[in-house]
């Protein structure tokens, strides 16, 4: 017989009635009340607090498992408004003009109180995504890290959102797949010469053109970057990053990511290019965590402007740090 007594005394997790929307109106009010949303952007789905309201930026902590000195992004609509919060001199506000609205953060000398860390700068980023840039010109500023558990992979498809989320935010805003697929370039600009912190979905030979062939640092060694040393992007299945056919030993069970077909695996992605693999890399690991795959074997991208930042996420995907 079922023990009811027992049952009585579990913990209570509070489930939250999810309102689920396309209008990125009622996701800015939302917010404005300091409720948790989760908002599409062009690189993968964000999980959304009014950076105004520091208790609701603090359940975003909660409901991600994530540590609490990793901070987060502020999502802005504007440069204008990015200059009540950070300094700006002429050349920074000349090379965010040059790359956003897009996929990349910039971390900057804190000017006036938002919520953060006690770091003296903070993460900002204008994305393009239209249903997200009508829903901040609602909000004002909202800390968003990607949405998913932490160390888990980004979530890219509203699928994925749904399963995962419903009944544990206020609102969805529902704006489709995301067209990227992997995070922000993160640069620090808060330093005497530009630095990546982490590479993302803006290539550092897009950021170099875009900035006139400025010369951009990037060392991973010196990586001040507080949330690139915790567990990463990476799914439960073991994951290997492979450069030919010969180094499957294990059919069965398996999965592919790459260019060709691979007869007898259980489960195959083919992607036409890098671009491709990087919008379909991580939905595939989720799919493939929900199916209980054993091993994901990803073969090596080909070398161009996006192999950096695809490769970065394998190898942290195998890695799983
Ligand atoms: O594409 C993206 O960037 C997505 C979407 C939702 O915008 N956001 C995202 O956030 O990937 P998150 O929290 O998963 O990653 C933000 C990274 C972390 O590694 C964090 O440590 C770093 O940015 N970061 C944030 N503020 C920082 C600061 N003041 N100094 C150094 N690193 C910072
Ligand atoms: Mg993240």
């Amino acid at each position: 017989m079922m023990n009811l007594e027992r049952n009585h005394f579990l913990p209570i997790r509070e489930i939250l009635k999810t309102e689920i929307t396309d209008i990125p109106k009622v996701a800015g009010e939302y917010l404005k009340s300091g409720k948790v949303v989760i908002f599409p952007t062009e690189t993968v789905y964000g999980i959304g607090a009014s950076s105004l309201i520091p208790y609701a930026c603090k359940n975003i902590y909660k409901i991600k498992n994530r540590p609490s000195d990793n901070p987060f992004i502020i999502h802005f609509s504007s440069i204008d408004e990015i200059e009540e919060y950070a300094h700006l001199t002429f050349e920074i506000i000349s090379i965010i003009k040059k790359l956003s609205p897009g996929p990349i953060s910039y971390i900057l000398k804190k000017k006036k109180e938002i919520f953060s860390t006690e770091l003296p700068t903070i993460g900002v980023r204008i994305p393009s995504n239209k249903i997200a840039q009508e829903m901040l010109k609602i909000s004002g500023p909202v800390s968003a890290p990607s949405a998913n558990l932490s160390g888990k992979p980004s979530i890219t498809k509203i699928s994925d959102i749904k399963i995962s989320f419903i009944g544990k935010v206020d609102c969805i805003l529902e704006g489709g797949d995301c067209v990227g697929g992997i995070e922000s370039t993160v640069i620090d600009l808060s330093v005497s010469h530009p630095k990546i912190l982490r590479p993302g979905l803006l290539s550092i030979q897009e950021i170099t053109k875009s900035l006139d062939g400025l010369k951009i640092d990037y060392s991973e060694e010196q990586n001040k970057s507080p949330g690139t040393k915790y567990r990463h992007y990476s799914p439960e299945c073991n994951v290997l990053v492979i450069e030919n056919e010969d180094q499957i030993d294990n059919y069965d069970n398996s999965a592919f990511i790459g260019f060709k077909i691979i007869p007898k695996i259980t489960k195959i992605e083919i992607v036409k290019n890098n671009k491709d693999y990087i919008n379909k890399l991580y939905s595939f690991f989720i799919q493939c965590e929900r199916e209980k795959i054993e091993i994901i074997y990803c073969q090596k991208p080909i070398e161009d402007e996006d192999s950096f930042s695809l490769l970065n996420r394998l190898y942290k995907a195998v890695s799983k740090k």
